[in-house]
């Protein structure tokens, strides 16, 4: 009786956390020993500090130092070895050679969505401050639109901040499906008390149905002559490399 061909198992897709760890990987080649690094906050950030402290460890990137973008961060990144500075320590302008750091959403322009992991100011103070910032996603963060898949996340000052949730609605009352609420609950008590940043700042969370169909930095500049508001989101024209992995298993590089 002749023996049937095997037929091959079918390939196991890459889990989304897999990817994330193939785009953080990726984004490590790009540190050269001597620089200072913007250290990103979240998940795939996580995978690059792993990445990093092991290199470190192996002797591969003397004399690089971290500036953290979390106190998450700061934790993460001084439990995996890597020597950590605070911004502008030196008393002038930090500076910064790459930042490597994930996206909530990556819009066709590599205009981001950042924050909803809540680390947007020093996210975009750091990422902002350096050379080159390298966002490091998973396919699935790729938008046509900005706003798409959540909240676009803005910083507000606690004093005040429902007169200033009051000042938002008003200013974007009339966008294409636009809603806003004060960020709550995430204590893991379960309770209606505010999200707190690590600046002690409260989250306005601004919702588009089907995402931000008007002028992204009419929107921004708006936003920021709101008092009260510290910081959005939207990290428009920032990105100065993406890297994307693909369930396929093909990586891209977009510069
Ligand atoms: C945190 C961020 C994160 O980069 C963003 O939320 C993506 O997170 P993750 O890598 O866990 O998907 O902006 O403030």
């Amino acid at each position: 009786m002749g023996s049937a061909a095997a037929t091959p198992p079918p390939a196991r897709k890459p889990t989304q956390d897999e990817l994330k760890r193939v785009a953080a990987h990726r984004a490590a080649e790009f540190v050269e020993p001597g620089m200072t690094l913007g250290l990103g906050t979240g998940s795939t950030a996580a995978h690059a500090l792993d990445r990093l402290g092991d290199l470190l460890r192996a002797g591969a990137l003397p004399g690089v130092t971290g500036v953290p973008t979390s106190l998450k961060t700061e934790a993460h990144a001084a439990r995996v070895g890597i020597p950590l500075l605070p911004l502008g320590g030196h008393g002038g302008p930090g500076k910064i050679h790459l930042s490597i750091d994930g996206a909530d959403e990556v819009d066709p322009d590599l205009n981001l969505v950042k924050g909803r992991g809540g680390s947007l100011l020093r996210e975009k103070m750091i990422e902002g401050a350096g050379d080159r910032f390298v966002v490091i996603v998973d396919e699935s963060k790729l938008v046509p639109r900005l706003g798409c898949t959540g909240a676009i996340p803005v910083e507000v000052v606690p004093f005040g901040a429902h007169h200033t949730l009051g000042l938002i609605r008003k200013v974007f009352d009339g966008l294409a499906g636009f809603r806003a609420r004060l960020r709550t609950g995430e204590d893991r008590s379960g309770s209606e008390a505010p999200f707190v940043t690590d600046n002690g700042n409260y989250i306005v969370e601004m919702f588009f149905d089907d995402g931000i169909r008007g002028d992204l930095r009419d929107i921004s500049d708006r936003l920021l002559r709101i008092t009260g508001v510290v910081e959005h989101g939207m990290f428009l024209g920032m990105a100065t490399t993406v890297i994307v992995a693909n369930k396929d298993g093909t990586v891209e590089v977009i510069n």
